[in-house]
């Protein structure tokens, strides 16, 4: 039995601004000092993690200079040169700074949309240079509270502008960067643009370079929406969309939690390591939480080893009921395998199939064998197989 303590080679990366969130919500103020982005490098090389993520803003204050920039930015290059650790993504904070209000690349105000893109621009230059080949994109503040506000129709032309120039900018400039759309129905506005996968993956298909955009579903915010995270990246990869992801816990539609992967949905988050790990993502496994406030830092770094444990766990787990002889044969049974059978043979045409005969009330009487296997599946979540 191994004792799940996380090496580099699981890939698991953290946003700093997950660890370094200082507990402000809607109701209360700081409750943790701000903790500094190399010393964050530091904690999560000790616990295991490969990788960090970030926002321009969570390393150099909104109004920085370019001096001031390098200021935040020298330590963290020389904490990421000591630990190893890499930046597999970069991400642009188009959402806390009041000029933000009505979001960023589709804000009704063209001269705020401008800033927002030549603040991205700087962004990707950033990301380019520490090596990140994702860039994420949330657009948490691109949405509405009421309907005559925003023209959605407009609005959409405005974000497809937006990928499309900085699509077009990737490829000038010759960086491997890959944007991948954060989908989210709400919070902080009581409507979001692009609110789910499904709708992100919609989008994509119309935007000028579709090869250079995909999503970065996040597990509570599809299941904010009463959505199944797991189905939903098993689509994501179908369409060869899923670049990233953001693990963390939910429970049901209420407020985003973001809590550690692994609590809230642990039976979602069972199917969710399966399809991570046998699906073909090849990606970071990116942790988005946010330790609760009831937390000091010593809850905060209990918390992140909690999400790099609880993926371990359940990958074991998953490995486990995958490899059940009484797994596969309750899988055969319930015809799981013939549905990669294609429903026209090779040579078989369409005059063929009607010719055949066959007898609905016989089909109609066989049972699919879900619930034995489904009980199987949860008999090794809960660990007495
Ligand atoms: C949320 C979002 C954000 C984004 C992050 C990247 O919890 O609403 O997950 O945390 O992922 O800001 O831009
Ligand atoms: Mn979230
Ligand atoms: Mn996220």
């Amino acid at each position: 039995m191994t004792d799940f303590t996380p090496t580099r080679a699981d890939r698991f990366s953290f946003g700093l601004w997950t660890v370094g969130w200082q507990g402000v919500d809607v109701f209360g103020g700081v409750v943790r000092p701000p903790l500094d982005p190399a010393e964050a490098v530091h904690r999560l090389a000790d616990l295991g993690a490969y990788g960090i993520t970030f926002h321009d803003n969570d390393v150099f204050p909104f109004d920085a200079d370019a001096a001031e920039k390098e200021r935040h930015l020298g330590p963290l290059r020389r904490a990421l040169a000591d630990t190893g650790l890499v930046v597999p993504m970069v991400t642009t904070n188009l959402f806390s700074h009041p000029v933000f209000r009505d979001g960023g690349f589709t804000n009704n105000d063209r001269d705020v949309r401008r800033f927002a893109l030549r603040k991205t621009l700087d962004n990707l230059d950033l990301a380019a240079e520490l090596g990140a080949t994702t860039f994420v994109a949330w657009g948490g503040r691109e949405g509405a509270e009421s309907g005559g506000s925003k023209d959605v129709r407009a609005a959409l032309d405005r974000y497809k502008e937006a990928f499309d120039l900085l699509g077009q900018y990737v490829l000038d400039q010759g960086y491997d960067i890959r944007f991948a759309i954060e989908p989210k129905p709400n919070e902080p506005r009581g409507d979001i643009l692009l609110p789910t996968i499904g709708h992100a993956l919609a989008f994509i298909n119309d935007l000028e370079h579709p090869e250079l955009v995909g999503v970065n579903p996040e597990v509570g915010h599809e299941e904010m929406a009463g959505l199944n995270y797991a189905s939903g990246l098993a689509q994501a990869l179908w369409h060869g969309k899923l670049f990233h992801i953001d693990l963390n816990g939910q429970h049901g539609p209420r407020f985003d939690q973001d809590l550690r992967f692994g609590a809230g949905n642990a039976r979602g988050a069972f199917w969710t390591v399966d399809i991570v790990e046998s699906g073909g993502y090849d990606g970071p496994r990116h942790f988005d939480f946010k330790p609760p406030r009831t937390e000091d830092l010593d809850g905060v770094w209990a918390s992140a080893a909690g999400c790099m444990r609880n993926y371990l766990i359940l990958r074991d787990k998953t490995r486990a009921f995958r490899a059940d002889p009484e797994v596969q044969a309750a899988l055969h049974d319930a015809r799981v395998d013939e549905l990669a059978t294609s429903t026209l043979a090779a040579g078989e045409s369409l005059a063929d199939l009607r010719a055949e005969s066959f007898d609905p009330e016989a089909a109609a009487a066989r049972g699919m064998g879900f619930e034995h296997l489904d009980q199987l599946a949860l008999e090794h979540l809960y660990g007495v197989r």
